[in-house]
């Protein structure tokens, strides 16, 4: 790492900061002393120019369309990788050997089944609940069963921990959908892989045999691959400052999932879908793209746009092709994929779009498969928690690993009161 100087004059002060370079991206300006040397705060709501901290995990150039995990591409990786490979890859740093990959793939399997207590807590939700707000229930409550990985202090409760969230989140997203539909929990069974496995929990019925299809397997394998980890995204920071007061993993894992329900974040693929069905017909569209321009409407083209990719989402263009691949597995097809490839066109020559650099995301396409696979909706959100899991926990466990780790604390710009007196009630 090489260490330049910036230099920042303010009320008459001339302050020199380090300027940090990492292996690739962007650098930064180190503000850390900036206060204590100036008396003054820097200001960045939503944190447009301000990286948090040092990761090895996600690199992302928003500019190329291109995303990296631990250096490898995410187009390879989703062509020739598995979910369980990948998130081996996010943990350790590299590629697992074959004995590696098998030992990881045997753990976590050992590690599915959920305490028996727990499935009582989904009996207390009424049977039409939000399966997202299911989850941040569920998740949450895993503190109170797996205390005894819980010390964040112990790399291997660390590990543990890491692992039980990883096998059980399959479980329990299914168990969110089983309650749903009035169906009963199935156990897993752990000669599936993980993606078969939770296909078999969230379809299956104890009264038949189920059968994956290989290339219904291998779409959502995909899926769970395309949504690992990307890099410091609101989910993953809320991870990582619910953390940084060494709050315990599993909770850590619930404020994430709370944040990713959001419709700008995670919710946006299920907003997506619900969009393609309200504009229908191909012959609507321009009527929203009108919309989607109007300052004065707040209707925005979901699955459209993204803080850092300034270009094509490179997760959407796999994406894409995965819509294909599922709609010949299962002989299906969907007009909406067809509105949805009319909509991508209209807009990407439309100068609004262009201007603003605003490109279909990841979302954009994901509802059409997810739908076509038989998910409802109120689904797609937790299988984008489900698969984010992997990113979170390497995130949060590389956060607890760092020496030079601190509390999440932001500064504000105070616009309130001056100090006042109190004025008894009787005289207001
Ligand atoms: N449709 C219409 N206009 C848009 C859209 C959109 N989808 N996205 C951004 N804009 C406009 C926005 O109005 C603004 O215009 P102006 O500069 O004239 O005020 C400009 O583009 C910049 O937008 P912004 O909201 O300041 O950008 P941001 O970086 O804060 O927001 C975003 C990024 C993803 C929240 C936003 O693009 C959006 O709301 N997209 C739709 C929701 C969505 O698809 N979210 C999924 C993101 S990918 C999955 C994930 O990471 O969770």
């Amino acid at each position: 790492m090489s260490e330049n100087q910036a230099t920042l004059s303010a009320d008459g002060k001339t302050v020199e900061m380090p300027v940090r370079s990492g292996t690739i991206g962007p650098d930064v300006v180190d503000i850390r002393k900036l206060y204590g040397q100036t008396g003054l705060f820097t200001y960045d709501p939503g944190f447009t120019s301000t990286a948090s901290c040092d990761s090895a995990i996600t690199y992302i150039d928003g500019d190329e369309g291109v995303l990296l995990h631990r250096g490898y591409p995410i187009g390879q990786l989703a062509e020739h990788s598995s979910f369980m490979e990948v998130s081996y890859l996010l943990l350790n740093g590299e590629l697992p050997n074959q004995d590696e990959l098998a030992e990881f793939t045997r753990t976590i399997s050992r590690h599915t089944m959920v305490h028996e207590q727990l499935s009582t807590f989904y009996r207390g939700f009424r049977r039409d609940a939000h399966p997202m707000a299911i989850m941040c229930g569920v998740v949450g409550a895993l503190s109170a069963f797996y205390h005894d990985s819980t010390d964040i202090a112990d790399p291997q409760h660390r590990k543990i921990s890491s692992h039980r969230l990883i096998a059980k989140m399959p479980t329990i997203a299914a168990m969110a959908y089983k309650y749903s539909v009035g169906q009963p929990f199935l156990y897993p069974k752990n000669e599936l892989s993980y993606t078969g496995n939770f296909l078999r929990m969230t379809f299956g019925v104890p009264a038949e045999e189920y059968e994956v299809v290989p290339e219904v397997e291998r779409a959502m394998d995909r899926i769970f691959i395309l949504h690992a980890d990307h890099e410091q995204n609101a989910s993953t920071s809320t991870v990582r400052l619910a953390g940084s007061s060494g709050a315990n993993p599993f909770a850590c894992m619930a404020a994430g999932i709370a944040c990713l329900w959001g419709p700008a974040h995670g919710g946006a693929n299920e907003a997506a879908l619900n969009m393609l069905k309200e504009i229908g017909t191909p012959d609507k569209i321009p009527h929203y793209i009108e919309r989607a321009k109007d300052k004065n409407d707040p209707f925005r083209l979901m699955g459209f746009g993204h803080r850092v990719y300034k270009n094509y989402d490179p997760r959407a263009t796999v994406m894409q092709q995965t819509v294909r691949e599922v709609f010949s597995a299962l002989k299906v097809n969907d007009p909406l994929f067809e509105t949805a490839l009319r909509l991508e066109e209209i807009a990407l020559s439309d100068p609004y779009f262009i201007e603003k650099k605003l490109f279909p995301n990841v979302d954009f396409y994901s509802g059409i498969i997810l739908s076509a696979i038989g998910f409802p909706t109120t689904m797609f959100t937790v299988l984008f928690a489900l698969a984010r899991t992997v990113g979170w926990v390497a995130q949060w466990n590389e956060m607890i690993s760092d020496p030079g780790q601190k509390i999440g604390r932001p500064r504000q710009l105070y616009t309130g009161p001056t100090q006042r007196d109190y004025i008894p009630l009787n005289q207001r």
